[in-house]
């Protein structure tokens, strides 16, 4: 009978019938007799039989890892007490060579070698990608911003794509890179919010999905020179309303990833344990947590025991997250520790209506505020943080004409998937990761 061709995943549902299937070789295992070829095409793996005059005709050929073929045969249901990806199995009966890659010294398994040092594995990252972990992370993450998508557009969040090359900074001068704008100062963009913000009186509550940068010279699990960042702003709201809008769309998104065909599994498959986190999420005080980390003998980075006005770094927020065990809404950060643009509580002007949504195993996924709406006030904020105002006359303006409460919040799109995942870095969350000594490939 002809083949119809079909992507691996779908073949899955076609036994019994005879197809066409193209891929590259994932894994070969053969003895005298058979070839067991495990093919794969990015919608799935699937195992592949070749027997009698096909696999002797095969093994003159010395196929080879990542070899690129298209097989024919008829999907078999897998007998009983046998497992393989689908349930099933491809009795091939022709196939064709696509493009024979190299054996030897030059070999697949050679250039990704297991154990190899990790920065050889990145230089080779266009090559590491097509292992398991790696390319069901990459599954999950687009899972990820599909779900995310999707939540948005329930909560009637419009979509918004801001610049990249921009002349203002939101979360600080140290860490912005710089670049020549035909002649003028521009930056890469930390973060898209004071865009988000001008968006409001056009468009309503918006969000963005956009590259931030930061220039984080030291190395940690956790910081990339270019992160996703996923960005929303909302207008008329209280710091309440925000929180309760942000556990929202953190239990969905997880939730919609969960119940993705593909990524659900691959979640299962790389992180057993994970437990979908549950509204309303524990709060915490930041005032509180100081106390807490008194309590419990964790030092600051001057190996010291905490004061109000610390700003708790990644070792100690980690240490406090993993021992409480559950995602923790963080708020009430002191006003010197955070950003010009935070709205300053009314029952307490030392701190701001600032929230950080922390998880186990990575800590801070999540940092947003109420945004200052009185331009007094925001100028103040400039002030304190030496930042020259010429270049956000615009930002300004948006307290000028009309004015409202607002706020918002940017979640890493590699952290998420670095605790979604069980990764022990956000660099394996990131398809060509970048920071400080990498920019290839
Ligand atoms: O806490 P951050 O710096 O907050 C902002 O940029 C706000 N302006 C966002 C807003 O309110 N619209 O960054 C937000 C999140 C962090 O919680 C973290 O998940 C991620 O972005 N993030 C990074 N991820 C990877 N590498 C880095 N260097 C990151 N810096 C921040
Ligand atoms: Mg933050």
């Amino acid at each position: 009978p002809a083949a119809t061709k079909a992507k691996i995943y779908d073949s899955y549902a076609k036994v019994g019938q005879r197809v066409k299937i193209s891929g590259w070789v994932h894994r070969l295992r053969s003895n005298k007799k058979v070839i067991f070829v495990v093919l794969r095409d990015g919608s799935g793996f699937i195992q592949c039989v070749l027997s009698g005059d096909l696999a002797l005709a095969q093994q003159t050929l010395d196929l080879t890892l990542e070899s690129t073929v298209t097989l024919y045969g008829t999907v078999a249901k897998l007998p009983e007490g046998k497992t393989a990806p689908g349930g099933v199995e491809l009795d091939v009966d022709y196939y064709e060579i696509v493009g024979l890659a190299p054996g030897g010294e030059d070999s697949f398994t050679n250039k990704i070698a297991e154990g190899a040092d990790p920065s050889l594995l990145l230089d080779q990252r266009h090559l590491a990608l097509r292992g398991d972990a790696l390319s069901a992370v990459m599954k999950v993450r687009a899972a990820l911003l599909k779900s995310v998508r999707r939540v948005y557009d329930e909560e009637s969040l419009t979509e918004v794509t801001p610049p990249c090359m921009v002349q203002t900074q939101v979360e600080g001068g140290s860490t912005l890179f710089k670049m020549d704008y035909y002649g003028e100062q521009a930056y890469l963009t930390q973060s898209s919010q004071l865009y988000l913000e001008t968006c409001l009186p056009a468009l309503g509550d918006v969000y963005s999905i956009q590259e931030s940068f930061r220039a984080e010279k030291s190395h940690t699990r956790r910081h990339l020179s270019e992160y996703t960042h996923i960005e929303a702003e909302l207008a008329f709201l209280t710091f309440e309303d925000l929180l309760h809008h942000i556990e929202t769309v953190i239990v969905k998104t997880v939730q919609y990833v969960l119940e993705d065909p593909i990524a659900g599994p691959l979640v299962k498959q790389l992180n057993p344990g994970f437990q979908a986190p549950k509204a309303p999420f524990m709060r915490l005080q930041y005032k509180d947590a100081i106390t807490w980390l008194q309590e419990h003998g964790i030092k600051n980075e001057e190996d010291q025991d905490f004061q109000f006005g610390d700003d708790i770094a990644e070792a100690a927020e980690r240490k406090m997250t993993d021992t409480i065990g559950v995602p923790i809404l963080l708020t009430r950060f002191p006003v010197e520790i955070k950003s010009f643009y935070m709205k300053r509580c009314s029952d307490d002007p030392r701190v701001t209506e600032s929230v950080d949504v922390l998880m186990p195993t990575v800590g801070e996924i999540t940092g947003g505020s109420m945004r200052i709406d009185d331009t007094e006030e925001l100028m103040a904020g400039f002030n304190r943080e030496g930042i020259d105002t010429d270049a956000y006359y615009w930002f300004i303006d948006q307290r000028k004409y009309g004015t409202c409460p607002h706020g918002g919040y940017g979640l890493g799109t590699e952290r998420i998937l670095a605790w979604l995942c069980d990764r022990f870095t956000v660099r394996d969350c990131s398809l060509y990761p970048r920071f400080s000594g990498r920019c290839k490939p």
